[in-house]
């Protein structure tokens, strides 16, 4: 099998050392036992694989996304988010009987303990940004469940999962109501997952709240596309957190924390902004220009994998056009679309494979649908939720070693302590 090895030869010894490729990777442990004095340097793990994991597939090149090898096309078209949250979780997709079952523990769990909202939540200043509310309820969950350091035990786990899952929803709209100064709206049980979301998102002084379902199903459909996306940055965040045997709900508001990074799940706040600032159709040319010159980037362009069209901004654009003739097309779409002609016509963002990703369209959804742009990372955490739960079950599941890297020490060598009154 010599073309499934690879060859390493230290020049300074002579000493060669055949590693196999297994799954696509070589092992580093293989290569430290080979040369244990050189190490690898991979400072934001770019051509490292992390983990080995079945929960996400995804082809940068081919612009594909699986999750458990269903294709996220599909899921999108005829699935759910709580369907597809439970397919992360356990690996298959769910018979009726067994679905029947989840949306019901889902359902019955979207509550949250009061001192959560009148104690907690309602001590943040007014003028809190939501998703800084949402990563601290999240950690502060882990001190109303005490159970969810039982992280060995199956049903403890799957427990907090529901609780978690269940409660995000609750928490986001809590944190919205509070920094607009409306009252809390409890959960509606009546309700669909996306729907009891925008009820306690909008309710206002009628008994029940209703929207067009033609909205509801677009939120399902934008929750299914960012339940999960391999080891992204927040999902590293959650898999590095739970290896050192943290409760879930700690590991998940260091994964939200990740998540609210504009680099990150930040970034579709940070493409209105951009739309915004950019003003008018007239404005575009210039304002690639000054991408090009280094003076920003094209928020919602680019990203680590995909080097081809992300597959959810296909899907996203096609939601887009349901929603916007329920609400009225978003005035800022034209300028957007206008960007993403000139940019893919542009050597600049082609050399670079700079396509538009999922945050390029979200955000002129969620505005169309009239949520604060402050709002938006955090309908990014709800679903995404899923996944990090999904990651965080495998590491354990897998024995995973507590994440501890090493360096490449660049510092000073030995030195001796100076006396202040020696110092210059
Ligand atoms: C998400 O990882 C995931 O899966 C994340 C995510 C998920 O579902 O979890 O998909 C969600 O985070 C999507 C990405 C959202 N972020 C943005 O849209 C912010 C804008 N994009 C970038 O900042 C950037 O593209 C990243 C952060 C997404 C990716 O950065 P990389 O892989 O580190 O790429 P890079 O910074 O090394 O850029 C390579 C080149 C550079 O040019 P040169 O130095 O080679 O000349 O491309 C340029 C960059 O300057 N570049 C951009 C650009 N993104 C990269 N130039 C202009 N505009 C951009 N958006």
């Amino acid at each position: 099998m010599a073309d499934e090895t690879i060859t390493i030869i230290d020049n300074r010894t002579g000493e060669r050392s055949d590693i196999p490729i297994v799954n696509g990777g070589i092992d580093a442990t293989s290569w430290r036992k080979a040369l244990p004095d050189v190490l690898f340097t991979d400072p934001a793990l770019m051509s490292t694989a992390a983990c080995e994991s079945s929960v996400t597939y995804l082809d940068g090149g081919e612009g594909i996304l699986r999750y458990r090898g269903y294709p996220i096309e599909q899921l999108a078209e005829h699935s759910t988010y709580l369907e597809v949250a439970y397919l992360l979780l356990h690996g298959e997709l769910p018979t009726a009987e067994q679905n029947e079952v989840w949306i019901h523990d889902i359902t019955y769990h979207t509550f949250i303990h009061e001192n959560v909202r009148k104690r907690f939540l309602e001590g943040f200043h007014y003028d809190a940004h939501p998703m800084g509310m949402l990563v601290s309820a999240v950690a502060a969950l882990s001190t109303f469940y005490l159970d969810a350091k039982d992280i060995h035990d199956p049903g403890s786990r799957m427990k907090q999962i529901v609780r978690l899952i269940a409660k995000m929803p609750t928490l986001a709209a809590a944190a919205h109501r509070f920094s607009v100064g409306m009252p809390f709206v409890y959960p509606d049980n009546s309700l669909s997952f996306p729907a009891n979301f925008l009820s306690m998102m909008w309710k206002v002084a009628e008994p029940r709240f209703s929207t067009h379902p033609v909205l509801v199903r677009a939120l399902d459909v934008l929750f299914i596309l960012h339940a999960d996306h391999e080891q992204n940055c927040s999902t590293t965040a959650m898999r590095t957190v739970g290896s050192a045997h943290a409760d879930p709900y700690s590991a998940c508001a260091a994964a939200a924390a990740a998540l609210y990074g504009p680099r990150h799940g930040g970034a579709n706040e940070a493409v209105i902004k951009m739309l915004n600032e950019i003003g008018s159709l007239d404005n575009v040319d210039d304002y690639i220009a000054g991408v090009k010159q280094g003076k920003g980037r094209l928020q919602g362009f680019g990203h680590r994998v995909y080097k081809s069209y992300d597959p959810r901004a296909t899907i996203i654009k096609h939601v887009a056009d349901q929603v916007f003739a329920v609400t009225g097309k978003n005035p800022l779409l034209d300028i957007a679309l206008k960007l993403e002609e000139v940019a893919l016509s542009d050597d600049y963002f082609i050399s670079r494979r700079l396509y538009p990703n999922v945050d390029f369209y979200s955000g002129l959804i969620y505005q169309a649908m009239g949520f604060p742009i402050e709002m938006f990372p955090v309908l990014f955490a709800i679903p995404r939720t899923a996944g990090w739960m999904a990651h965080w079950v495998e590491l354990l599941e897998q024995d995973a070693k507590i994440v501890r890297p090493r360096q490449l020490y660049v510092g000073h060598d030995k030195r001796d302590y100076v006396p202040v009154d020696q110092r210059s």
